[in-house]
């Protein structure tokens, strides 16, 4: 077990060589009776998770790869995506900071991706969040958010699939980059956030501005494979939806909820 680190909202932290899914390690532990906030975090998982049924992998060591268990019946249930949306900010930051990245090159890719953007304008995906939930509303109510970041990961071995959607710190910096302080860094940062979100202040202002879909052009694709392409205006900090221009040019607005969308993918063009 490693010891806790300067953060003091951690009531259980453990470190996994190999792990099924660290989402299901914290879930059991919640399951078992563990106060919020629990930490697992694993150098590999063999079963990781993506969201939407997807699978996520990374080779042993090159990502940081976590779970956070939390107990939110101090937050009305309608706002429990603000811990994944703090995760995401906490998360952004701190790999800004330990990769000495410049102010906002890693960007929010609703609803859940952090990304960054190349100097060709392409948006490759450095991290993804997993947030799963039970019994919100009720006394048991649980939230896990997982989060798998490409830390240390070099080009030369992105799988096939992904080489040219991918990024990793190591190659947005240049340089390599230690998942001990990254974590550490996070841990810091989504400490306060939390904090703040206890008493009932969510960084609307932070996670808007960290948006990278305001006012492209994105293709929407529901889970039968339907999909629309809609250009996105902003995003809503009260329901965390996506607000999108209805297609039939009267200028009308709809919004998007995160469980409503398969994938997002962003389309060419202004
Ligand atoms: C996505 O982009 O689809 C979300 C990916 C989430 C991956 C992380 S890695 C740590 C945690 N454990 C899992 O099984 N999944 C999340």
């Amino acid at each position: 077990m490693t010891p806790t680190a300067a953060s003091t909202l951690i009531s259980r932290r453990e470190h996994f060589e190999v792990v099924g899914s660290t989402n299901d390690v914290v879930r059991s532990w919640l399951g078992m009776g563990e106060p919020e906030v629990c930490l697992a975090v694993a150098d590999e998982q063999s079963a990781g998770r993506g969201r939407e049924g997807r699978t996520w992998t990374a080779p042993s060591g090159a990502a940081l790869l976590l779970s956070l268990g939390f107990r939110p019946s101090w937050l009305e249930p309608s706002h429990v995506w603000q811990i994944a949306a703090c995760v995401g900010l906490a998360m952004a930051e701190a790999a800004e900071s330990i990769a000495g990245l410049g102010e906002r090159a890693i960007r929010l890719k609703w609803p859940n991706d952090l990304v960054a953007e190349t100097d060709d304008g392409d948006v490759r995906k450095l991290a993804g969040i997993l947030g799963e939930t039970t019994s919100l509303g009720m006394a048991g109510a649980i939230a896990i958010v997982g989060i798998g970041v490409n830390v240390d990961w070099a080009a030369a071995d992105f799988p096939a699939d992904l080489a040219t959607t991918m990024t990793s710190l190591r190659e947005l910096s240049g340089r390599e980059v230690d998942r001990d302080r990254l974590l550490d860094a996070f841990l810091d940062r989504l400490d306060v956030r939390l904090r703040a979100l206890r008493m009932g202040s969510f960084d609307a202002i932070g996670w808007s501005r960290r948006q990278l879909t305001d006012g492209r052009l994105v293709r929407l694709e529901d889970r039968s494979g339907e999909s629309e392409v809609v250009r996105a205006v902003r995003v809503d900090a009260m329901t965390g939806a996506l607000v999108v221009e209805d297609p039939d040019g009267e200028g009308g607005q709809r919004q998007v909820l995160s469980g409503e969308i398969h994938h997002l993918r962003l389309e060419p063009g202004v």
